[in-house]
Parts: C-alpha cells; structure tokens; sequence
C-alpha cells in the first residue's frame, strides 16, 4: 500500500515518522510530480497538480476539520474526502470559546486595564441569564463546545441544518428558524463549516438580529464574516466585541482595522491545532479498516460540501 504525505504548512518528517510507525506495512512518501499512483494521501491544502496526477487515490485523510480548501479542487469522483474527526480538537475548542465567553462576560480585559493603573476596583456581577450563548453549528466540535459552555450554566441555543435533539441545548434548525435563534442570542459562536450556503452568514443582516450589546466568537472560517459588516456595528454599540480566530485572509494583514480596534480580540487560527499523535492513530485507524471493507465516520458528503 502506498500513501502520499502532501501538506502545505506541515513540516513532514514527524508526521512521516509517526505515519511508518502506525502503519508499517505501508510505503510513506512525500508526493512530488510524477510520483507514481498511490492508494491513499495524508493532505491539507494540496496543489490541483496532485490530485490531476493521482486520480486513483481510494481516499484523501485532510488534517484538518475543516475541508473548504478540498472541496474547492477537483477531486476524481471515487475519492472520498474524509475530515478529522475530533482527533482531540474537541476539548481544544471547548477551551478556547468558554475562555473568550468567560473574558467576555466577567469583563476580565477591564479589570487588566484598571489593574494596569494601579486600580483597585469593581464591577458590578452580570447575570448568566442575559447572556445565552448561541452556537451555529452543532456537529463534533459544536456539541462539545455546548457541554462545556453548560458547565457554566448560560443558557445554550444551537443552530443547524437537520433538526437536533442535544441535552440542555435550545435547538433550532434550517434557515426558517435562524431569525429565532439569532434573536434569542447574545453571544453568537460560529462553527459551521465554510461552504457556498454559509460564506458569507455573520452579515449586517444577521449580527444586527442579536440581542443588544451581543458577542461574537468567529472560530470557524473568516469567510464567513463580511469584514466591512462588523466595525459598524461595534462603534454603534450594537455589539459589545468579538473575539475572532479566522480572517479572510491569513495572517491577518498588517494594518488590518482588526488588529487595533479596542472592541475586538485577535488570535491567529489556534483555536483547535491538529494534533499529530491523534490525528495520525486516527487516520492510521480509518486506513485499516477500509482496508478490511470496513465503514469508517468522517466522510465528506460532496453534495452538502462538509
Ligand atoms: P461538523 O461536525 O461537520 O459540524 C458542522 C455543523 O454545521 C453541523 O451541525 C451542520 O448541520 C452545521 N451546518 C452545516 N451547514 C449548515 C447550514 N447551511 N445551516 C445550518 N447548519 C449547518 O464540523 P466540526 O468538526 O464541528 O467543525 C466545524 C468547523 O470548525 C470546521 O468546518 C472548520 O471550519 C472549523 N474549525 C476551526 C478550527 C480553528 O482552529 N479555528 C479548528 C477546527 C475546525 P448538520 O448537523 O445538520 O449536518
Ligand atoms: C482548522 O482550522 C481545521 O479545520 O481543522
């Protein structure tokens, strides 16, 4: 069995040593043009180049969750596209929200500046009722981000394309209930994947139906904020802040008006990393049991995009 190891952004030789070590019966290679056909590919961000080469693959493993930058290649029909499934970015992203609603809420960034001046000072306690906390997106990573942001008793809506029935989660479902879930929110976290039906969704239109003096926590994709969209509504003070993870264009260009505007949180795409000893046992997993005719979870629905 062959597998191509072709990644934009990973340094190779740990994930090749730790891809041998799982499957030793396999032959590992970084791809280069005119490779010969191989069974399987460990990719993120591949050239169109590699796929026209290797039309042949049974399946492309993405280290990612994420597979907007695969479904916008042309992929040979039999292919699957099979997504990171957790791979232990669950907990990451459970950390990374409840710690930006937590800052956000206890008004921990205004008690850093006062401290920064010496101040000794108090706010007055918020309520958690008047701020439940909204997540698009209730799949692996948006589940598990509910359960942690229930440890702290908000309340938790939750919006997706099939119905749902998630424990604790106000659940709403398909665009003709998204009006009634943003209206009910007031700290919106996006973690929809980024495909033609949500580029685009975090808008005027949308992030002015939140309640007042609502937050955003975009850990998603930057595409699915309209950039422009978001100052207006900060300096007007319909929106308390953001704390953003993604951006349309990565890194965050120097002299971006994110970068500095005092109402919005910064980091650049950490929120969940791929982690290789995981992702490796994973895909080395999935990669057995196709092999023995098994079914394995995680596979991309081209017709959905995700
Ligand atoms: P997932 O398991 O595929 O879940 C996606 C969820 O979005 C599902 O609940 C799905 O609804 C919902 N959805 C998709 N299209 C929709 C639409 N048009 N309207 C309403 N709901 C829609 O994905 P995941 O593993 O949780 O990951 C989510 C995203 O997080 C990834 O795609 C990636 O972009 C991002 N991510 C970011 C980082 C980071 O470091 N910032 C790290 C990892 C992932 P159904 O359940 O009905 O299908
Ligand atoms: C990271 O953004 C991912 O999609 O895993």
């Amino acid at each position: 069995m062959k597998i191509y190891f072709c990644c934009t952004d990973f340094k190779a030789e740990p994930w090749l040593t730790a891809l041998r070590t799982a499957l030793p019966q396999a032959e590992i290679e970084v791809w280069a043009p005119g490779a010969p056909p191989g069974d399987y590919a460990v990719v993120w961000a591949p050239p169109q180049a590699f796929l026209d080469e290797q039309p042949r693959l049974k399946a492309l493993f993405n280290l990612g969750a994420g597979v907007d930058a695969l479904t916008q290649l042309k992929v040979a029909p039999a292919t699957q596209l099979v997504r990171l499934d957790d791979a232990g970015m669950s907990v990451q992203m459970a950390e990374y929200v409840v710690h930006a609603l937590i800052r956000h809420f206890r008004e921990f960034a205004l008690y850093e500046q006062d401290v920064a001046q010496g101040k000794w000072s108090f706010r007055r306690p918020r309520l958690r009722q008047d701020f439940p906390v909204g997540i698009m997106g209730l799949g692996v990573l948006g589940q598990r981000v509910a359960r942690a942001v229930q440890a702290f008793e908000f309340p938790v809506l939750g919006w997706s394309r099939s119905a749902k029935d998630v424990p604790g989660v106000r659940c709403h479902a398909g665009a003709e209930q998204l009006s009634d879930f943003l209206a009910e929110t007031r700290v919106l976290v996006c973690l929809l994947p980024l495909t033609a039906e949500t580029e685009g969704i975090l808008n005027r239109q949308t992030l002015a139906q939140l309640r007042p003096g609502g937050y955003l926590i975009n850990v998603a994709r930057g595409a699915h904020l309209v950039e422009e969209d978001l100052i207006p509504l900060l300096d007007n003070g319909h929106l308390a802040g953001a704390t953003l993870d993604v951006f349309r264009q990565e890194p965050l260009p120097a002299g971006h008006p994110f970068w500095r505007h005092p109402k919005i949180a910064v980091t650049p795409h950490t929120a969940a990393r791929t982690l290789r000893d995981e992702s490796v046992a994973q895909i080395a997993a999935k990669i057995t049991r196709l092999e023995h005719g098994e079914s394995i979870a995680g596979i991309v629905d081209p017709m959905k995009g995700y």
